[in-house]
């Protein structure tokens, strides 16, 4: 145990903001980008709310520099952010777009010139629609892509980006994407969306093997969507077994073949009727364990969990398709009293310390951050146009607070980026979702920094909880 003042975080300890392309950039046609798989699904009607699409989006692309010039003024020392894929290489095989790469050289440029770290995350979703139109994720050859994509960025970016995220939440691409189909590319086939996630792993090895090897000093992790799970009922054996299944769906099947090199041997079995693992080759899983500089986090909140309802029969995968092959049954419970976000997810500050300290007793040790960590609330604009979000800066608190908890129970967190800079398009919620420490108002593109991004401001400064 280490015993550090309450309010103080570890000397160093880094202090960002997220976003991802396709939520913020716009410019969906500008310089040679070509759609990704989230320009078709967003524009086929019925896929997100009121028919939102990211062709505008925050407008970043042109905004990049009043945008840095916020993230100085909120005192932001790292600035986590996507690469779009088909903007710097459209179709997502051969030559790299120049123009496209240029956007990134300037906007790195501009974080450099005000001392924010640039934290690269190289996949978070716009997979180019022509390797979708090829087989997509569930296609073995997609990984091989993504790494000969990650060379290439690297190759153009590394001399001023040190630290690189290859995937931003494969759970999301692989079972949202493939399996429930809620989110791009929008297939609805369980046994495709496993393939989809082994291809996703293999593809952050091939990539974490490929950078390493042309930059020994790159520092080089994924971050994972983690939930903190429970039994409705922990005297339910039922209900246990529940927790134990999402528990492996949701969490160790990403966590034990990138930390330990292997597939969790009960969710396998869990999954038998759904797959038989037979994408994995010969050195895949070494592949997959590649040696890693980092893990990091999203956090949003906890599943609770219940067996099935025995009066309920499950409509199997094929006829039912949820985000949970295998496991279709399990309900999922809402606890009495305990407080929702605008998306309905648990405020759950607790259950950040108990995944940080769980991931740090269960897997070879790896420096930690919480790569995302965030709340949507309805905002009212007051009539001079602030925005006094106290539950967002309540949310924050809180899960700062759980963070320095799991530091002061020996997890190796070095740093925390807040989720997100800008509200911005929440993929299949449109723009109805507002996320940011800072307001867009869509309208005029107009920016403005909510309590919760000026209380950010002092926990920054105070690197804590002083202010
Ligand atoms: C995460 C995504 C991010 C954002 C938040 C709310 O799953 O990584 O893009 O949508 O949820």
């Amino acid at each position: 145990m280490t015993s550090i003042d309450p309010l103080t975080f570890p000397p160093g300890f880094l202090w960002g903001a997220a976003t991802a392309s396709y939520q913020i950039e716009g410019a969906a046609a500008e310089a040679g980008r070509t759609p990704s798989i989230w320009d078709t699904f967003s524009h086929t009607p019925g896929n997100t709310l009121g028919g939102d699409t990211g062709d505008v989006a925050c407008d970043h692309y042109h905004r990049y520099r009043e945008d840095v010039a916020l993230m100085a003024d909120l005192g932001l020392q790292s600035y986590r952010f996507s690469i779009a894929w088909p903007r710097v290489q459209p179709g997502g095989s051969g030559s790299m777009n120049q123009q496209g790469l240029d956007f990134y050289r300037r906007l790195v440029d501009e974080l450099l010139e005000r001392d924010i770290l640039p934290w690269v995350t190289l996949y978070h979703w716009d997979l180019p629609q022509e390797l979708e139109d090829a087989g997509g994720w569930p296609a073995r050859d997609t990984a091989a892509r993504f790494a000969e994509y990650a060379a290439l960025v690297h190759g153009a970016l590394g001399d001023r980006v040190r630290h690189w995220s290859t995937f931003n939440e494969p759970w999301c691409s692989a079972f949202l994407g493939y399996a429930s189909g809620v989110h791009a590319p929008g297939r609805k086939h369980a046994p495709d969306a496993l393939a989809a996630m082994h291809h996703l792993l293999l593809g952050h090895g091939q990539a974490v093997q490929a950078i390493r090897a042309a930059d020994a000093g790159a520092q080089l992790g994924i971050t994972l969507n983690l939930y903190a799970i429970s039994p409705a009922d922990p005297a339910e054996p039922g209900d246990l077994d529940a927790a134990r299944r999402i528990d492996g769906l949701a969490n160790r099947v990403f966590l034990d073949p990138v930390l330990l090199g292997r597939y969790p041997e009960d969710v396998k079995q869990d999954l038998a009727g759904v797959s038989d693992f037979g994408f994995v080759r010969d050195g895949d899983l070494e592949t997959v364990a590649a040696p890693l500089d980092f893990l990091g986090i999203n956090y949003y909140s906890r599943h609770v969990v219940a067996a099935p309802d025995p009066d309920v029969t499950a409509e199997p995968y094929w006829r039912a398709p949820t985000s949970w092959p295998g496991s279709e049954d399990v309900r999922f419970q809402k606890r009495p009293g305990v407080p929702v976000t605008d998306m309905d997810w648990e405020v759950d500050a607790p259950g950040l310390t108990e995944t940080l300290v769980r991931v740090a007793k269960d897997y070879p040790a790896v420096p930690l951050y919480i790569t995302e960590n965030g709340a949507a609330y309805r905002d009212a604009v007051e009539p001079d146009g602030s925005v006094d979000d106290q539950d967002r800066v309540a949310y924050f608190d809180a899960h700062y607070r759980a963070c320095h908890d799991a530091i002061a129970a020996g997890a190796p967190l070095h740093g925390y980026f807040a989720w997100s800079l800008l509200d911005n398009f929440e993929w299949a919620w449109g723009y109805t979702k507002r996320f940011g420490m800072v307001r867009v108002d869509y309208e005029t593109q107009e920016r403005t920094v909510k309590a919760s991004g000026h209380r950010y401001r002092e926990v920054i400064k105070h690197n804590g909880l002083a202010g």
